[in-house]
């Protein structure tokens, strides 16, 4: 009785683990602790042992019962949740998760960075919360400058102990990190600074206080209007298309001389003239020249021993002519019907 408890055991184990439903466990169930199961039967005679036989031999039954009875709950859990996942429609449309993209203004950034890179161009970055000095005074604006007046600037309320020459403000445009950075890094130099600005403007379609700029500068031994011309159309083909041509005008900027208005001829009418480029052909896209001798002079460097170029321009702008934006507004908006279109 002790072999046929130990077979039967065996038995039943190796049929379990090839069960693939719960008709096939009910019919071994059956079959085995059922009223007439195999297991039922033996149990049974039991009571035909001597009483010695029947305590050794009823133990072990008892164990082989209890431990069956666990496999088959075991099975069980597992062809029943298999049934239940075999009712999942596979084929019923999933639900697509919602993904988040990058604004259009750090598209076109990332764009640039990787651009500018690819030419030796490191990247930086500078402080939004700026010093009146390296925003103006370094920049050669002297202090009287209409840039520096209280219609274009947010100052910072003055700290009585502080200069009052040197007051903090948000900076107005990226070009102070020209500075920052012949200071930290000396010459020869390529960098350039994609940043965040701010202006205190009565805000319109064309004007947000809160705006992007991406400032270029190269510093090295006889730098010339040449390699400005250079790097500024490299820009314009990775921008617009290998055709693209670029043009210099003279332009004042303070911390440039001399200084131009770059601009590209138009990619949408190729310089036929168009709405886009208000029939002129080109697009002013650049502020750009030679820096001033005063400003290499604030960046720790010698005029007479070096010379350089630098550019600047609105990524808000690029993003607006490419897409035929027209309110500047947009971009800071959060309106999501404007943004899910990028
Ligand atoms: N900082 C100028 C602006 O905000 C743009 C600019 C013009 C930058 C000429 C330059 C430059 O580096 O050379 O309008």
């Amino acid at each position: 009785m002790l072999e046929e408890l130990k077979k039967i055991a065996a038995e039943v184990k190796a049929e379990l683990v090839k069960i693939k439903n719960s008709d096939e466990l009910r019919d071994l169930e059956v079959k085995i602790l059922g009223r007439k199961g195999e297991l039922t039967t033996i149990l049974r005679q039991l009571k035909d042992l001597t009483s010695e036989e029947r305590q050794k031999i009823g133990k072990l039954a008892n164990e082989v019962k209890a431990d069956l009875a666990a496999e088959f709950g075991a099975i069980r859990s597992r062809v029943e949740g298999h049934k239940q996942s075999a009712k999942i429609d596979l084929t019923l449309p999933g639900k697509a998760f919602e993904r988040g993209h990058l604004h259009p203004i750090s598209q076109v950034q990332y764009r640039l960075e990787d651009f500018f890179t690819s030419l030796g161009f490191i990247i930086e970055d500078g402080p939004e919360l700026e010093s009146e000095y390296y925003n103006f005074e370094a920049l050669n604006i002297p202090a009287n400058h209409p840039a520096r007046d209280i219609q274009d600037t947010f100052f910072i309320n003055e700290d009585k102990k502080g200069d009052p020459t040197n007051r903090l403000l948000l900076r107005t445009q990226t070009s102070p990190v020209q500075i920052r950075a012949m200071r930290q890094y000396g010459a020869p130099l390529r960098v350039v600074v994609p940043g965040r600005c701010f202006r205190y403007e009565a805000t319109d379609v064309r004007h947000e206080h809160t705006f992007d700029q991406l400032e270029g500068l190269m510093v090295d031994r006889e730098i010339t209007i040449t390699h400005l011309k250079a790097v500024l159309e490299a820009v314009a083909h990775e921008l617009y298309g290998s055709g693209t041509k670029v043009r210099l005008r003279p332009k004042f900027y303070p911390f440039v001389e001399p200084g131009f208005n770059g601009e590209v001829s138009c990619f949408l009418c190729h310089g036929d003239g168009c709405r886009l480029c208000k029939q002129s052909g080109w697009l002013e896209i650049f502020g750009a020249g030679l820096v001033h001798p005063n400003v290499l002079l604030a960046g720790g460097l010698d005029p007479k021993e070096y010379s350089g170029f630098a550019f600047g321009f609105g990524l808000n702008r690029l993003v607006m002519l490419q897409y035929g934006i027209d309110d500047i507004r947009l971009f800071q908006s959060g309106d999501l019907r404007f943004l899910e279109q990028f």
